[in-house]
């Protein structure tokens, strides 16, 4: 069944590069980001996980560890790690889990078969402390996905989880953010006491809380 936004994420246990992982137990009170690939050994993906390899650390500075997926087993993903240190200069610094029986795939709807009956999609999900989904991304096997994008995508995840703003488009840390419009401006004044830019009675610019 499709995994839709508020969920709770599934769990499960699967082997994977750092062995046996119990997925809940594993996150913990963290948030998460599980992320699939089509295969081993394919170019994309050997692009894509030397990148987040190299942006681990712009992830735990975040509290979010990070966990990928590919079909293959064990021992072919630590073969193909070497492949990845190689090409890219970064060395998997984070589980890879194996999905080989399409467990974990087929839990988390990785599998479209009008697209491909046996490979995953390139998805990707945020899921926060309580274990609730707050992110899905479905990427086509051909394109690699932009993990700056992920990054900024949490940076807005986790401000609008402690404070009553959202974020607009293209928006980055650091810049103005929106008063939700479900709070009345009785108690913005209490929330912003600094105030903030009106552009459209609905439309309320305020600078970054935090
Ligand atoms: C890749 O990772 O390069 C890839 C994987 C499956 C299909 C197409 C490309």
């Amino acid at each position: 069944m499709a995994i839709r936004l508020g969920d709770d994420a599934p769990d499960f246990s699967a082997e994977s590069t750092e062995g046996t992982i119990n997925f809940h137990e594993w996150k913990g009170d963290s948030w998460a980001v599980l992320f699939s690939h089509p295969k081993d050994f394919t170019p994309v993906c050997t692009t894509e996980l030397g990148r987040v390899a190299a942006l681990k650390p712009a992830f735990d500075q975040r509290n979010v560890k990070v966990v990928g997926l590919s079909i293959d087993g064990v021992e072919e993903h630590h073969r193909w790690s070497q492949d990845i240190t190689d090409v890219t200069g970064s060395s998997l610094n984070f589980p890879l889990l194996a999905d080989p029986d399409r467990t974990v795939a087929n839990l988390y709807d990785m599998i479209h078969p009008n697209a491909n009956d046996t490979q995953t999609v390139r998805s990707v999900f945020v899921i926060s402390p309580d274990n609730k989904v707050k992110l899905t991304l479905t990427y086509p096997a051909s394109t690699g996905r932009n993990f700056d994008e992920l990054l900024r995508v949490i940076d807005s995840l986790q401000l609008t989880a402690e404070h009553k703003v959202a974020t607009p488009a293209d928006w980055k840390a650091g810049e103005d953010v929106v008063i939700v419009a479900a709070m009345s401006d009785e108690d913005a004044k209490v929330a912003f006491p600094d105030g903030w830019n009106a552009k459209k009675p609905y439309l309320r610019m305020v600078k970054q809380p935090n």
